[in-house]
């Protein structure tokens, strides 16, 4: 709660009556807040927290200043390293960022530990043709180059890079421990599940009709046209090739209501042996509409594959602003 509200600052206590001050793109009604509750096979389901921070006058760059701000005051209180974000930081500045952010956060909370924090990037700042060269230098810095030449030769559909498959995000864990990853995503504009199959099967040891067979059953489209099938690349710190992936399914697109969400999400968790009640209790605690009215709330699902933590992660909408966001 305290992060939470030192995040949000002086816009955590303006009225929902009023519009949105920013149009966040983090969800569809524009709140800078997105909860996901994240199962893991290993450990407890962690809860974890996509915002944006807003500046005072917000705009892109402004949000971005108010998220370093943000972070150096966590810094110390939670020792946070910022050695390959502060590597990185300047490739992803310009004085007029193109697109909806510059750089988002999420908080993960994890049962009995320290709070951890992960920045997301926009690669395509200067354009959705500048990403994969800004992706590249990047990944270069951080001694990752050789990693990201196995993943763009198979991941992306021929002579669609920077049109239907486009580098989305760009994620930094901020600690320095062994398993700190870059996360690299790649969104998949009309794909088909075997899409992102073959994307998937760039990492070792993952199964890509697993990951087909997620897409189809959550998303019970042969074409996802609606919003884009996403995949993510984890490369951990000194690999030479990516060893983990993960799909998310925006599942919001592809239902006619909440309750058809929910009804493809629970078989999902059986089997892979989560504990639904988890989710209820979660759907619980962010609304109180009957999950039948609409749609939104239940954003994505997706499967996680490889180290350090495979799983099923449900995104949930705060839907702060359901039904306000058609004033802004
Ligand atoms: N709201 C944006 C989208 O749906 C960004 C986003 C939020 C997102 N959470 C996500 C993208 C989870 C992929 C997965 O695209």
């Amino acid at each position: 709660m305290e992060l939470l509200s030192e995040l949000l600052g002086d816009y955590g206590s303006r009225p929902l009556s009023e519009p949105p001050a920013w149009p966040s793109d983090v969800s569809d009604d524009h709140t800078p807040v997105e909860f996901s509750i994240a199962y893991n096979e290993s450990e407890p389901p962690a809860l974890r927290i996509l915002a944006e921070a807003l500046g005072s006058t917000p705009g892109v760059r402004a949000n971005a200043l108010a998220t370093y701000e943000f972070l150096r005051r966590q810094s110390q209180r939670f020792g946070l390293s910022t050695s390959r974000l502060d590597a990185v930081r300047d490739l992803f500045d310009a004085e007029n960022p193109q697109g909806d952010f510059v750089l988002w956060i999420s908080l993960v909370f994890r049962s009995g530990r320290a709070p951890e924090f992960k920045v997301y990037f926009n690669p395509e700042l200067s354009g959705a043709e500048q990403a994969p060269d800004v992706v590249r230098r990047a990944l270069d810095r951080l001694g990752l180059g050789p990693a990201y030449e196995k993943m763009l030769s198979q991941a992306i559909r021929p002579a669609e890079l920077g049109r239907r498959d486009r580098l989305t995000f760009f994620a930094l864990d901020l600690h320095d421990g062994p398993q700190a990853r870059v996360k690299l995503y790649i969104s998949h504009h009309d794909a088909r599940a075997e899409d992102v199959a073959r994307a998937s099967s760039v990492v070792d040891g993952v199964d890509p009709e697993l990951v087909a067979g997620f897409c189809e059953q959550a998303g019970r489209t042969p074409l996802f046209t609606g919003r884009p099938l996403v995949g993510s690349f984890t490369i951990t710190q000194g690999a030479d090739r990516p060893n983990g992936y993960s799909v998310y399914v925006p599942i919001r697109s592809y239902v006619t209501d909440d309750q058809e969400a929910l009804e493809r999400v629970l078989p999902l968790l059986d089997r892979y042996r989560f504990d639904p009640a988890v989710l209820d209790k979660a759907i619980a605690a962010v609304t109180s509409r009957t999950l039948d009215s609409d749609a939104g709330l239940i954003a994505h699902v997706s499967l996680r594959l490889g180290p350090p933590r495979p799983g099923m992660t449900v995104y949930l909408s705060s839907e702060a602003y359901r039904g306000v966001s058609l004033n802004v």
